[in-house]
């Protein structure tokens, strides 16, 4: 009788074998998949539709050459902090491995890193940079984004190269000043106040002798941007040479008011960001220039970050940081130059 247990016994132990082979199987194929949790402040914001469309190709990369299934849950946090910490929530419970946060309001992250901390989970913050003090909370947390100054230094780099090589492209009517209108973003991004500050920062070192007419907030948006152009091509029908523009969405805008009016006036104008929209509109030579924000490593950077997290895998063997959390893409003009035909 004895014997016969222990025979089958030894007949199960293939059996066991084979089922427990099974099972690491199976945990490994369950491993050979990723979530990660996306939430942006505002769906329709043409420069991170851009981003969007980038991570999403990104994703879909990764997928084809690993055989790793990347679950990319993206959503729309409709400009409302709160609607952005319950979509939080909504990740961790969901299991998400890593959060990509495009932050509603940057002074606001403390929340989304109290509930991340809990539940283990990394946050990759993007765009919208979180004060310092947030930042220095944990160690994974990370930001991803374009340095302000340098898209402004390279903004204004433009305009005091076209200055320098004929007066006249700026100076319309030739008096010595050039006469200018600014478009700011919205007051609280970091982007707003540093492009502001080292755009004009730029052209007085260059000795570009500018002068503003008026200037207003038009929160990133085309259609904000084209009613202030409105208002101010009414005001100062005569007198407006430049548009300097915190991104190319407002410039954009600014280009639809002066095509509405009318106006036959040249007037020049500069934006951030190179959009494709943008991107056309250089081409075209409706807009004199733009920055180039290097989207596809921006967002390819967002997506490496978070997929190193997920899969246990040192972020720093594959993303170059500085202090271990932040990433600033590169940077370029784009003009008229930029294109050969
Ligand atoms: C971009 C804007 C965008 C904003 C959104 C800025 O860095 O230049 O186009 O609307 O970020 O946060």
């Amino acid at each position: 009788m004895k014997r016969n247990i222990l025979r089958g016994c030894l007949c199960l132990l293939p059996a066991l074998f084979f089922l427990s082979g099974c099972g690491n199987e199976a945990r490994e194929e369950e491993k050979k998949s990723i979530r990660l949790g996306v939430s942006v402040y505002r769906w329709d914001d043409a420069f991170l539709t851009t981003l969007r469309a980038e991570l999403e190709e990104k994703a879909k990369e990764y997928e084809r050459e690993s055989g790793t299934k990347v679950v990319l849950d993206i959503v729309d946090a409709k400009e409302s902090q709160s609607v952005q910490n319950s979509q939080v929530e909504r990740f961790i419970s969901l299991g998400c491995d890593a959060l990509c946060i495009n932050m509603v309001d940057r002074s606001a992250a403390s929340d989304i890193i109290v509930r991340a901390m809990d539940a283990d989970v990394p946050v990759v913050f993007f765009n919208r940079e979180p004060v310092e003090e947030d930042m220095d909370r944990w160690d994974r947390l990370y930001y991803v984004g374009a340095d302000a100054k340098e898209s402004a230094v390279i903004q204004g780099t433009i305009l005091a190269d076209a200055y320098d090589a004929d007066h006249s492209s700026l100076d319309l009517d030739g008096d010595g000043v050039v006469n200018y209108v600014l478009l700011e973003g919205e007051s609280n991004h970091q982007d707003s106040l540093i492009r502001t500050e080292w755009s004009i920062q730029t052209l007085k070192d260059r000795n570009v002798p500018i002068e503003k007419l008026t200037g207003g907030i038009a929160n990133w948006d085309r259609s904000q941007a084209s009613a202030l152009m409105e208002q101010w091509l009414e005001k100062y029908p005569d007198e407006i040479e430049l548009v300097i523009s915190n991104n190319d969405e407002m410039a954009l805008g600014a280009i639809d008011a002066i095509e509405r009016l009318e106006t036959d006036r040249p007037i020049k104008l500069v934006g951030i960001d190179a959009t494709p929209a943008a991107v056309e509109a250089v081409r075209e030579g409706k807009l004199m220039g733009t920055v180039n924000q290097d989207l596809e490593s921006y967002a390819n950077t967002i997506f490496e970050i978070a997929r190193c997290e997920a899969e246990g895998e040192p972020v720093g063997n594959y993303v170059q940081l500085e202090e271990g959390k932040y990433y600033r893409s590169a940077q370029a003009p784009v003009t008229r130059d930029s294109f050969s035909d």
